[in-house]
């Protein structure tokens, strides 16, 4: 890697859940594996008091609770990189308070350090942050010379499109949309970002890739985690914003989008958003049938709100109105309290002369990580007997390998100045026109909340969603990367 620019990270919400689970180890591990730049300060913002030792403490226990334990070498490094300022985020005077001290470490390091903030806090403050930071100057470089001033915010990033709108608008007040840094982490995952280089890098594929070869494609994200006490958030967002609305519009995007002019940053974007801005939601004649929304079982006595409306399970089908797409449903589902964590992408290839005949290729985002090809061989033998079997490639075995955590690679990225992995403020803008109609149809009450068992794979109905192609959703009894496949529909023996 080539050597990063100095910087110092402000990170607003500091001791908050998000600094805790994803931030503070991911800042670990990067010191640990001496990938941050030589000059790099880390400013906490807190208002509780909190010193640079029960910085230390947190993440010490971040990432123990991973499974890894903490170097003494790494902790000292990462305590002389470390301060604190101890302000209220919301009184516009204190923020003298930070400048002043962001204005100390570049004099006592007499150079010029990239300026970037890091917003670990809820949404509902991006704004009046932003505007505070812009109007002490933070928004721009120091006083020794030139550097960028960059700012990171986590989604969601709005709750609706009138309040991504509005969002966008608040931010372009104090920064460019070249300084905002909009994090989808799943984009930073390594699995999400070779769907472009598999897709266009392998012509057997890339050649096949269009509704002419494909049936239809479906992405799972089932969690087998509830709410974990996020009772606020979850109830204002629900399971179509939280996971679909974002992380997996943007993967379907990868899966879909043409070929962007260049492998970089900009191509992409304008490649993608393209995509997004061609999705179609179901029209409103037919959201019963190609929606689904479910609630797992002990949700509502979790919030202890026994009206909750709240979706914890959310499947829909879209289609792109566009020439390579036309006609080619698009599945996605969601849902926590399933029966397992697993992430996934399948294509499904059709003949149009034989439909019965199908490939299948599944693109294993988590766990587990690799790509599966479903093949039809001759059975082994002196019958004429076709089976399925697949052809897998693990992460796992691949020796070598190993992946950064998608926050590390989050902020490697920011230090860096690529914006390839972060959404721009016109795919958010896309992602929003597309779920919209869906979340204001559900407002109303005909769309039923099927309320679905634990640890289940959710609502039965949402097979039906399905029916269409006569598909199934694979995840269930496909295995990739562990065990293999026993009872796939079709890849069972076939005694012709
Ligand atoms: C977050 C959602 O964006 O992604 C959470 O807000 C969800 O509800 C999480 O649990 C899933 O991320 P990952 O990386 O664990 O799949």
């Amino acid at each position: 890697m080539t050597p990063l620019e100095p910087a110092i990270l402000t990170i607003f919400g500091i001791t908050g859940d998000l600094a805790q689970r994803k931030l503070l180890p991911a800042l670990y591990h990067l010191a640990h594996d001496k990938l941050l730049p030589e000059s790099f300060k880390i400013v906490g913002v807190s208002r509780r008091g909190t010193t640079v030792k029960d910085v230390l403490k947190l993440i010490e226990e971040s990432v123990h609770s991973n499974g890894s334990s903490c170097d003494e070498v790494t902790l000292s490094w990462l305590e002389q990189a470390l301060s604190i300022v101890d302000m209220d985020i919301t009184k516009p005077d204190e923020y003298a308070l930070l400048k002043r001290e962001i204005d100390a470490i570049e004099d006592s390091l007499g150079v010029c350090l990239n300026r970037l903030f890091y917003l670990a806090i809820p949404s509902a403050l991006f704004g009046a942050v932003v505007e505070r930071l812009g109007s002490k100057d933070l928004n721009t470089g120091c006083q020794h010379g030139v550097a960028e001033s960059r700012l990171l915010i986590e989604k969601p990033f709005g709750y609706d499109l009138e309040s991504a709108q509005s969002l966008v608008k608040s931010l372009r007040g104090s920064f460019t949309e070249e300084q905002i840094y909009r994090i989808d982490h799943y984009l930073a995952k390594e699995t999400v970002q070779n769907i472009l280089t598999f897709r266009f890098e392998n012509p057997l594929f890339s050649q096949s890739w269009d509704k002419d070869h494909i049936s239809h494609i479906m992405i799972t994200a089932a969690e087998s985690i509830g709410i974990e006490g996020r009772v606020a958030f979850y109830e204002q967002m629900g399971a179509l914003r939280d996971l679909i609305q974002s992380h997996l519009l943007q993967i379907l995007a990868l899966v879909t989008m043409d070929k962007p002019t260049e492998m970089e940053a900009d191509a992409i974007h304008r490649a993608k958003e393209e995509l997004l801005s061609s999705l179609v939601p179901p029209a409103d004649d037919k959201m019963e049938s190609e929606t689904i929304r479910g609630q797992y079982e002990t949700y509502k006595k979790e919030v202890s709100s026994s009206h909750s409306k709240t979706e914890t399970y959310a499947a829909i089908k879209l289609t792109a109105d566009n020439p390579k797409w036309h006609g080619v449903p698009m599945y996605i589902r969601t849902g926590k309290s399933l029966k397992e964590k697993v992430t996934e992408v399948t294509v499904v290839f059709k003949d149009a002369d034989t439909p019965e005949c199908t490939n299948y290729l599944t693109i294993r985002i988590q766990p587990n990580e690799g790509i599966v090809l479903n093949l039809r061989i001759k059975k082994p033998g002196f019958e004429s007997k076709i089976e399925n079997v697949q052809m897998d490639f693990c992460y796992s075995e691949k020796l070598g390998v190993s992946h950064p955590d998608a926050y590390e690679r989050v902020l490697v990225d920011v230090l860096r100045g690529d914006k390839t992995l972060f959404a721009t403020s016109n795919e958010v803008l896309a992602c929003w026109r597309i779920t919209e109609p869906i979340l204001r149809a559900w407002q109303t009450d005909r769309q039923p909340l099927h309320i679905y068992k634990n640890a289940t794979w959710g609502p039965e109905v949402s097979d039906k969603l399905l029916a269409e192609v006569s598909g199934e959703w694979l995840t269930e009894v496909l295995h990739v990367c562990s065990v293999h496949v026993t009872n796939v529909k079709g890849a069972s023996d076939d005694n012709r």
